[in-house]
């Protein structure tokens, strides 16, 4: 079963294909990371895929169904590039919205507010106003404000750019955590490092995959010892 599959899928900001015949399947339970270089078209298909764009042609289904769905929002989490947070408002307020927002009751916001507090090291921090946070504080905020609900498939664009390497590593603890419950993860990330913890990466170049696989197979088959080198490897063999 697939948690989301999108086939031929492409999105046209006037005459600029974005997404030229996206291809890409991610099962359920399954952590796939999508990589590729600035402007290779990783946030517009996971726009498209939450909704906030509407694609210009081709198919795209999360849990099975055909998306735009505004049923499906209560089962997806998306963490945007740029952290969208109420800087106005303490960590707390913002969890108790997003909360509130995904219909969870007060007992529920603040149950799993101790747990995302603890898990992103903010407990401390509950009650400071968001604009008072360092910008990886925010990082962690935004990526608490997006498991609030406890998502099915969970959509995360670059969720540890400006995080310190000691809570990376915890973030991916939990995200294997979150994996062993059976969530479904795509993630898109720039550290190299980070993408073997994948079970499959796909590479992303100018709106379409190039390659995908297992981070050991990719490695293998492009004859490479880190995934920089495999990426330029399928960009200059072009793209097959
Ligand atoms: N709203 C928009 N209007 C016009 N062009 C856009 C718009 N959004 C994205 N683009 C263009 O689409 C292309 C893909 O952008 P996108 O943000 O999806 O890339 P990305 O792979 O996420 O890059 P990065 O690694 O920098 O985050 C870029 O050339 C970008 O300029
Ligand atoms: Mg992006």
């Amino acid at each position: 079963m697939h948690a989301i599959k999108v086939e031929k899928l492409e999105k046209k900001f006037g005459e600029f294909r974005a997404l030229d015949g996206l291809d890409l399947e991610v099962r359920k339970g399954e952590v796939y990371g999508l990589l590729g270089p600035n402007g290779a078209g990783k946030t517009t298909a996971i726009k498209v895929l939450t909704g906030l764009l509407k694609k210009t042609s081709g198919n795209a289904e999360v849990l099975g169904i055909p998306i735009p769905n505004k049923d499906i929002a209560q089962r997806i989490g998306y963490m945007p590039q740029e952290t969208a947070l109420y800087v106005g408002l303490t960590v707390h307020q913002n969890l108790e919205f997003f909360g509130k927002l995904f219909g969870l009751d007060r007992a529920e916001i603040l149950t799993r507010e101790k747990e995302l507090l603890k898990f992103i090291d903010l407990e401390k921090w509950r009650d400071e106003l968001v604009a008072n946070l360092s910008g990886g504080m925010k990082h962690r905020v935004s990526l608490a404000c997006a498991l609030i609900h406890q998502p099915e498939v969970l959509f995360l664009d670059e969720p540890t750019v400006g995080v310190d390497p000691e809570l990376r590593v915890s973030f991916w603890n939990y995200f294997a955590n979150l994996k062993s419950k059976g969530i479904t993860i795509l993630i898109t990330t720039h550290y190299m490092d980070e993408a073997s913890h994948c079970d499959r990466v796909g590479f992303m170049r100018s709106g379409k995959l190039i390659a995908e696989g297992e981070p050991q197979a990719i490695l293998k088959e492009a004859g490479t010892k880190s995934l920089e080198d495999a990426f330029l490897f399928y960009a200059r063999r072009g793209g097959q």
